[in-house]
């Protein structure tokens, strides 16, 4: 059956070639389901609630798929102390019982998630408009992400490193839980990003309250069921749908917060980084990975066919919502028309629709508020840029936006981040790499670069000049894979450590210093 079939290393390769009858009857019958989220905590059993949401799928702007039931902020302190007694029941159990344990947790949690592939997938489709493939692609990474920190638990907390110290005394570093640790992901990755943070926190030995987006409630409700059903104890995981100000500005008060693992944008993490500064108690740690401007330098010795290939999927696969995304394409101005010819050509093959056809290339954006504001900005470009690029018009019903490209004279475009399938491009002279590549450190952001360029001394001349967290030299530049490409930038982009790379759990644990007098 599909799922269990040609494993990667860390995680799953769903052959869909093969498969792919199989999962799409599944799919046709999981598509008319209704799903429901709600809190699960380990104290009242639900949670106290707030409100109650229909969720409506965004490529009909209609269609409700399901009903998410808001958590209640007032009730917090409850949920934060069952999270720190999970916590310390299980930091005094012993530790190599308690590292197999969770390791075990997660593995069975991998195999569990992909067991409910068929579900998963659609659900991912209907509640965050992804396209099938970007959705087997998010179920893959969610499954890696488990895969991957559960082998590390043996790498960072199986045993203490031994220190050199004066004779007649033992010294050992050791790695072990904070406490609790709220995870407050995005409706971008709403699978993967939502269960990376989750497997890193319970990993480390910490418990979790896990906070999904408000837009992608029903797929996190459905993972943390699944989770429950494989082992991991409730107050060791709860969950809390519901507003993010609301639950986070109660949450980062409580006494037993131990750290925030959060995903989203710069404007909220630099908000939430506020609220930890005045919080009442100890300073707790904060992991944020925010977004990106990020650039595509292309030189005069690039192949434009490859070129534009990894331009359609950097900048309009997954409808540009992707914080990896390509936002501006910088040209070498004697290969600077070629490129743009064959790109607004391919553009026009783009097929921008119903996220559940296999043909579609470009769904929605996750709602009519991000509809409006990318929409705002294309109006804006038509006034200040050329248009060179454009995709057949997308659907009227649903929050879509038809793929674009402008030509760009200046940076002033790129001030803020525009999340979305809009792709702006500059031309460059030979003479002018160092002022481009100042240009693009002066943005602030720090996440991807793609390089593309058959000479070499040019291409570490780029990717050494710009600061950024995730370079790509001659390929597009995204779909990070789990401990193949730790993911995470810096500066704007976010405080690092990087996801899937093998310092990510330690950011997540604290460190204890043993000395005994032998
Ligand atoms: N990790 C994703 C990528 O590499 C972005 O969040 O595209």
């Amino acid at each position: 059956i599909y799922g269990k079939n040609r494993r990667n290393s860390h995680g799953i390769n769903l052959n869909i070639s093969l498969q792919r009858e199989l999962l799409f009857d599944d799919m046709r019958r999981w598509s008319s389901h209704q799903w429901e989220a709600r809190p699960i905590t380990a104290t009242t059993g639900k949670g106290a609630l707030l409100a109650d949401k229909p969720v409506i799928a965004p490529f009909t702007a209609q269609y409700q798929i399901g009903r998410s039931q808001w958590f209640n902020p007032d009730n917090i302190a409850a949920v934060m102390n069952a999270g720190a007694a999970g916590f310390e029941r299980w930091r005094l159990l012993a530790p190599r019982y308690a590292n197999q344990e969770r390791k075990a947790w997660l593995m069975l949690l991998a195999s569990a998630l992909e067991n409910h592939s068929a579900e998963l997938i659609t659900l991912c489709v209907l509640e965050a408009g992804k396209t099938v493939q970007d959705s087997i692609d998010e179920l893959r990474e969610a499954v890696d992400f488990c895969r991957y920190y559960a082998r590390q638990i043996d790498v960072h907390f199986a045993q203490p490193n031994k220190l050199t110290g004066p004779t007649g005394e033992c010294n050992e570093l050791y790695y072990e839980g904070r406490g609790v640790w709220l995870c407050i992901s995005p409706w971008n990755f709403p699978l993967a990003i939502f269960i990376g943070q989750i497997a890193a926190a319970l990993a480390a030995g910490n418990s979790v309250i896990a906070k999904p987006a408000e837009a992608t409630s029903l797929i996190a409700a459905r993972a943390v069921e699944i989770a429950h059903q494989v082992g991991i104890p409730k107050d060791l995981l709860q969950f809390l749908p519901g507003s993010g100000v609301d639950i986070g500005s109660a949450a980062f008060n409580d006494i037993n917060l131990a750290g925030v693992a959060f995903t989203g944008s710069h404007k909220t993490a630099r908000q939430i980084a506020l609220q930890l500064a005045q919080r009442n108690g100890a300073m707790v740690p904060f992991i944020a990975e925010t977004g990106g401007q990020n650039a595509m330098i292309v030189d005069s010795t690039a192949l434009p066919e490859q070129v534009v290939r990894d331009v359609l999927r950097s900048a309009f696969g997954s409808a540009g919502q992707r914080c990896s995304a390509l936002r501006v394409l910088c040209l070498q101005d004697d290969i600077a028309d070629e490129v743009i010819r064959l790109l607004s050509g391919a553009m026009l093959e783009l097929s921008v629709g119903d996220p559940l056809s296999l043909s579609t290339d470009v769904g929605p954006v996750i709602d009519s508020r991000a509809q409006h504001y990318l929409l705002r900005h294309i109006r804006w470009l038509e006034q200040h840029a050329k248009c060179v690029g454009k995709a057949p018009k997308a659907p009227e019903e649903g929050t879509f936006v038809t793929p674009v490209a402008y030509e760009i004279t200046d940076f002033e475009a790129l001030r803020e981040e525009h999340f979305g399938p809009i792709l702006h491009i500059y031309r460059y002279s030979a003479k002018s790499l160092n002022t481009l590549i100042s240009n693009i450190n002066s943005l602030g952001f720090g996440l991807t670069l793609s390089v593309h360029s058959r000479n070499p001394d040019t291409a570490s001349r780029i990717e050494r000049g710009i600061r950024v967290g995730n370079v790509y030299v001659n390929r597009d530049q995204i779909g990070a894979v789990v401990g193949v490409q730790p993911f995470g930038g810096m500066g704007l982009s976010g405080t690092g450590p990087k996801a899937g790379g093998p310092n990510y759990l330690l950011r997540f644990a604290t460190e204890r210093t043993r000395t005994i007098n032998t």
